[in-house]
């Protein structure tokens, strides 16, 4: 057996540090000290066998061949882990005086970039933003804000209807109990919203006055597309509700944020009009900033381009809403985002904007 412990130990001085990687280390350490058939393990194993005088001298060595294996293997590893680092050094070195390679960058859509400036503005002025579902209900859509089923304003909407489980909206069977509120609720028929009004109601049911907002979002109409009109598109709400709020106020809100807006001194004119909501109404024209009044396309030789729809909030809204018409009064206008986009970049054709043709999203 004391032969057998020189052997080891002459191999082990020699195989050691030569093992050229961790592997081989590691099969080395195997081959000494491996758990079940290692060469160094099974002497230790046999000792018991020995009679006492000579398992004392071989266990001796034993134990001392073992010490040395084990600081041969740690300082080989330390060996090989120095030169693994050495050769990633070299092999990984990044010369960071070498050319870039330029990275392709997205952009934003113009509605985004536009929308973001809206935002800025408002914002300057006291205005938070809300936001509300595209999918509506009959109700916010059209109802509370003063358009029941049978008025004649609705066809001022053309309106994409969802289909819906008919049993869930067919009444009650006589004698059963009265549909609970709930139900009542769940029978609506849902829609496409038609413009960001029903974000005024959502808005108001859930904060009390006063407050400034702006509601930017998706509007839906079933309706023919050319040059200017989209089925979707995007609309900005504008809702001022307190104790006093005049059409002096619009006014001057309306004209700080396009004057900011197109960067240049912009005047607006308020024409009458009607919205079931408002009371009175009026639609929105602003001096042309493109040909300056001199007369152009996008503003038909008129000089003057119609940007939004506003007037005071009705009474029946406020109602709808919870509110004490008697105690605020408030004012609200609804844009069309997509052409002051249009008018900003002198896009010719509002269909562009969702036509995925990267030549045109490109260029912005
Ligand atoms: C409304 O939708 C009202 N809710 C606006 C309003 C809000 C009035 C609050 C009073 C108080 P109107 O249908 O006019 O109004 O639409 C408002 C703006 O949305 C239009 O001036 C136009 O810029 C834009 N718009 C309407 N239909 C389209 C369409 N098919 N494609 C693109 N933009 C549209």
């Amino acid at each position: 057996m004391i032969n057998e412990i020189k052997k080891i130990e002459r191999s082990a001085k020699t195989e050691i540090p030569e093992a050229k990687t961790a592997e081989d280390l590691q099969e080395l350490k195997i081959q000494f000290l491996g758990r079940e058939r290692g060469a160094l393990t099974l002497i230790l194993r046999g000792l018991k066998q020995l009679p006492e005088k000579e398992r004392v001298r071989v266990g001796k060595d034993a134990n001392k061949l073992r010490g040395l294996l084990e600081s041969l293997f740690e300082k080989r590893g330390r060996e090989l882990e120095a030169l693994t680092i050495e050769s990633v050094l070299k092999t990984e070195r990044i010369d960071v005086t070498r050319p870039g390679v330029r990275q392709k960058r997205g952009h934003l859509h113009p509605h985004t970039t536009v929308l973001d400036e809206i935002e800025r503005i408002f914002g300057s002025m006291g205005f938070e933003v809300a936001e509300g579902p595209e999918v509506e209900t009959e109700h916010y859509n059209f109802d509370a804000l003063n358009i029941p089923a049978d008025h004649p304003a609705r066809d001022m909407w053309d309106t994409f209807w969802l289909r819906q489980n008919e049993s869930k909206r067919q009444n009650s069977p006589p004698g059963a109990n009265p549909p609970q509120a709930e139900k009542v609720k769940s029978n609506e028929r849902l829609l496409l919203r038609t413009h960001t009004s029903p974000v005024q109601i959502r808005y108001m049911e859930k904060h009390n006055p006063p407050f400034r907002i702006i509601a930017p979002g998706r509007a839906y109409r079933y309706e023919a597309t050319d040059a200017s009109h989209e089925f979707q598109f995007y609309q900005v709400e504008g809702l001022m509700v307190d104790k006093t709020v005049s059409i002096a106020n619009f006014k001057a809100v309306i004209e700080s944020f396009f004057s900011q807006l197109f960067k240049t001194k912009v005047r607006t004119r308020l024409r009458p009009s009607y919205f079931p909501f408002v009371e009175p109404g009026f639609e929105v024209d602003i001096a042309c900033v493109i040909c300056n009044q001199k007369g152009c396309s996008p503003c038909k030789k008129t000089g003057w381009l119609e940007m939004m729809g506003a007037g005071m909030v009705h009474p029946n809204v406020f109602k709808a809403a919870g509110y004490n018409p008697k105690q605020w009064q408030g004012f609200a206008f609804g844009m069309g985002l997509d052409r002051i986009v249009m008018m900003k970049y002198k896009i010719p054709d509002i269909r562009l904007f969702h036509s995925g043709d990267l030549r045109f999203l490109k260029q912005f």
